[in-house]
């Protein structure tokens, strides 16, 4: 199934929770907007384009969960669950896209019945396209692969991230599917491990070839050639800078050293046009994440940790985005992401 979608049976959001993968593949409910908060937070569901389907799907559901039966109480309702939504997670902006899409597309309805009719056939286009998106981005940017590479990435940008298909390994998917050979190297991502326990997850559940490393090992394997390309999604993306998983500045830094091509994948809506890097929030995630692995504890459980979830990369360490409009090169100027090449 999807990464997240929406059960008509019983009203309610149903996605792949994340959390346990690899061992264990199982489809979870959210009925609730605390349930769905709860779920964001612990990275349940998780990755750019699926937040802001997330967020899509949690205005239609506080629509359908709201008990006024009239049009204010109910655009009171989803607006203020649409803030709750969006106070989850800070740096990724599709969240807030997909809240303020869902939310922009109910202003015409009369009623109460118009309100859910119009907030789920919104949410429903948001997940419909972000597959299609990533398809046009996949098309794009297979055209930068060339039979035989290796492509590191980072974190997880795949359909798991996504809500099919994926961005940084949509691209791969798709020059695979041109008869590309692409070998893929997965960095684990430390401290969630969304590489070790997603991306190869996926990676191996659609016989793509992936090796595991450590984030430290980058550096040695862009330096002894074992590394053509690299390709990793995005968060958000400021006029500046490149938003994504901890880890990620310091592979541009790397891959620039080596001279090895560093593309960023990504749909136009996590584009922050107006937005320079010193403006957006960094999460910062719970100490006890570096203090145990897993049940494990790894750290005195009193040592200072600092967390943050995402790193800013600088636009020049980037040698192109590639998005469902195009492949755009430096100087990056955002205004022509828009319009499609
Ligand atoms: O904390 P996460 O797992 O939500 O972070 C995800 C990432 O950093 C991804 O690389 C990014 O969202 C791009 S997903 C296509």
């Amino acid at each position: 199934m999807r990464t997240i979608d929406w059960n008509t049976e019983k009203n309610c959001i149903v996605m792949i929770d994340q959390t346990l993968l690899p061992k264990e593949y199982k489809i979870i409910e959210c009925n609730t907007i605390d349930s769905l908060c709860e779920a964001i937070i612990k990275l349940r569901v998780r990755g750019a384009p699926a937040l802001g389907a997330a967020g899509g799907f949690g205005v239609a559901l506080a629509a359908f969960r709201s008990k006024s039966s009239t049009i204010d109480g109910a655009m009171k309702d989803i607006e203020a669950a649409g803030k709750t939504i969006i106070a989850t997670r800070p740096t990724a902006v599709n969240l807030s896209w997909g809240v303020k899409r869902v939310l922009g597309a109910v202003e015409d309805a009369n009623n109460v019945k118009e309100v859910r009719l119009f907030a789920l056939d919104e949410a429903k286009a948001i997940a419909d396209e972000d597959v299609k998106k990533n398809m046009d981005l996949g098309e794009y940017g297979a055209s930068l692969l060339d039979d035989g590479d290796t492509v590191m990435t980072h974190c997880n940008a795949g359909r798991l991230a996504c809500v099919d298909w994926g961005t940084a390994l949509g691209v791969i998917r798709s020059a695979r599917a041109q008869g590309k050979d692409i070998k893929v190297i997965s960095c684990e991502t430390r401290p969630l491990n969304q590489g070790s326990r997603i991306t190869t997850w996926e990676l191996m559940e659609d016989k793509i070839p992936v090796i595991l490393i450590t984030d430290s090992m980058s550096g040695h394997v862009m330096r002894n050639g074992m590394v053509d390309k690299v390709i990793v999604g995005a968060d958000r993306i400021t006029q500046d800078a490149v938003f994504n998983k901890i880890g990620t500045y310091t592979h541009s830094v790397i891959a620039k050293e080596h001279g090895i091509p560093f593309y960023v994948a990504a749909p136009v809506s996590t584009f922050d046009f107006e937005r320079m890097e010193d403006e957006i929030e960094i999460e910062l995630r719970k100490p006890d994440e570096l203090r145990f692995f897993g049940d494990h504890q790894i750290a005195p459980l009193d040592v200072e940790v600092y967390n943050p979830a995402f790193d800013a990369t600088p636009m020049e360490n980037v040698s192109a985005i590639i998005t469902e409009n195009g492949v755009f090169y430096p100087p990056f100027l955002l205004e022509e992401v828009k319009i499609k090449v």
